[in-house]
């Protein structure tokens, strides 16, 4: 049984441009003693995942769904206050992002570390700062650190300091928010080494969220890509970043710079899209190169684009003569032309769309192109969005799904 089984997870904020759907109906499972890493570019909703699972919940929460089963026992049922004496930093805990810069610099470690079990657990002080160091000895700091404060400490030390805070319950699961991203090379491969150790010695059980990708493959049995909100492929690491199956993924994988490699990395054109208006169908349609009529393109999109392509190539051979292009609903957008004659415009649009199709993916979405009285209608395909596909090893994309449909998984 999975010590974590996490099953259709929204949490949504509100906020005066509207909810922002940062965890979109997510599930994953973290067996007993395994790291899943939960990856993906900066606003992908990693944190929010993390704090949902620990029900850290902002006032302007939206939306908060879906089921969480810790040890057998579905926990989004529990009330706050038993979910806060049995799950929160007792059965789940989490080292939060940036949380080695947010130590109080007026207090002792020790007494850091102490805490919770003070204000949490009603310890006796002496009896707290007595676990405080034992959780302190098990991260591999001396007992004198327990005295220093935080400015006497080096990077390294106050994030060993930090996982002991979320150690000293002796938790099953530890969430680790970006745990190593302040820290230099060599202390990160430190912290790295002790956070496999403790697994290896206590099974342990990790969410390690980052976006640093080898660091994930170093620490991670299993990996889940995360996209918009949503997750766009998990799996095996050792499968997934071997042979990803998600265009997005094997995006994020070309674009790590390697040691002695002559490849330049590759950049992902655009940027992640704002999550108060997610893009309909796939969400990674507006940057994935790949894609293709079902990947979801609205007219307002490709107007955007044409738009764009318009004053980058117009006057070049080929490029279609219009004047004014808009969209009309989701599906149709309307081209008039000065010059030329609808069906003019309509032949040499149909002709640009053709040989276009390759270098400008959006392109694909164009279903018809129709000549009408004093404009051209063209109609695009209607997309929808992906679902996760598969068994042990999922992906979210339409391309993954006609492979399978014809039992070649695209390596
Ligand atoms: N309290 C909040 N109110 C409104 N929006 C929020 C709030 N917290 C986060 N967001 C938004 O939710 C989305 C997901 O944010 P989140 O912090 O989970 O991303 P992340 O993947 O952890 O990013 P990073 O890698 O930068 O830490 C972002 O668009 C962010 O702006
Ligand atoms: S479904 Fe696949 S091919 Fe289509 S946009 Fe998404 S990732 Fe690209
Ligand atoms: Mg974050």
């Amino acid at each position: 049984m999975a010590v974590l089984d996490i099953r259709n997870l929204i949490y949504w904020y509100r906020t005066r441009r509207g909810a922002v759907h940062a965890v979109d109906n997510i599930s994953f499972k973290l067996e007993q003693g395994e790291t899943i890493a939960v990856v993906g570019e900066s606003g992908c909703g990693k944190t929010s995942t993390a704090n949902a699972i620990l029900r850290l919940l902002p006032k302007n929460v939206e939306r908060y769904e879906g089921e969480i089963w810790f040890d057998g026992q579905d926990i989004m049922a529990l009330g706050n206050e038993d979910f806060r004496k049995q799950v929160r930093w007792k059965g789940i805990s989490m080292v939060l992002q940036g949380a080695l810069n947010a130590l109080n610099p007026t207090v002792r470690a020790g007494a850091q570390v102490a805490e919770p079990l003070i204000v949490h657990y009603d310890v006796d002080r002496d009896e707290a700062m007595e676990q405080a160091v034992a959780a302190m000895k098990r991260v591999g700091l001396p007992q004198d650190i327990a005295r220093r404060y935080p400015h006497e400490l080096s990077g390294g030390m106050k994030q060993r300091v930090v996982i002991a805070m979320a150690l000293i319950l002796k938790p099953k699961v530890v969430i680790l928010d970006e745990p190593t991203s302040a820290l230099d090379v060599m202390t990160q491969t430190n912290i790295i080494n002790l956070l496999k150790e403790m697994k290896a010695a206590e099974g342990l059980s990790y969410i390690f969220i980052t976006h640093d990708l080898g660091l994930a493959s170093d620490l991670a049995d299993h990996v889940a890509i995360m996209y918009a909100g949503e997750i766009d492929e998990i799996g095996p690491a050792d499968h997934v970043f071997v042979h990803p199956k998600h265009p997005y993924t094997g995006r994020l994988l070309a674009s790590v710079p390697r040691l002695r490699s002559e490849d330049a990395p590759e950049f992902i054109p655009g940027a992640p899209p704002d999550l108060t208006r997610p893009p309909p169908g796939c969400r990674f349609h507006l940057r994935c190169p790949v894609a293709f009529e079902k990947c979801g393109w609205v007219a307002e999109e490709f107007v955007d684009r044409l738009r764009l392509l318009q004053a980058t190539t117009q006057g070049k051979e080929g490029f279609p003569r219009f004047s004014e292009v808009e969209a009309r609903g989701t599906q149709m957008v309307v081209l008039r032309a000065d010059s030329d004659s609808p069906e003019t415009l309509a032949a040499s649009f149909s002709e640009f769309v053709k040989s276009g199709r390759e270098t400008n993916p959006f392109l694909k979405s164009v279903r018809s192109v129709d000549a009408k009285t004093k404009a051209v209608a063209v109609t695009l395909h209607e997309g929808a969005p992906p679902p996760l596909i598969g068994e042990e090893w999922r992906a979210a994309c339409w391309l993954v799904q006609e492979a399978t449909a014809h039992d070649t998984i695209p390596a």
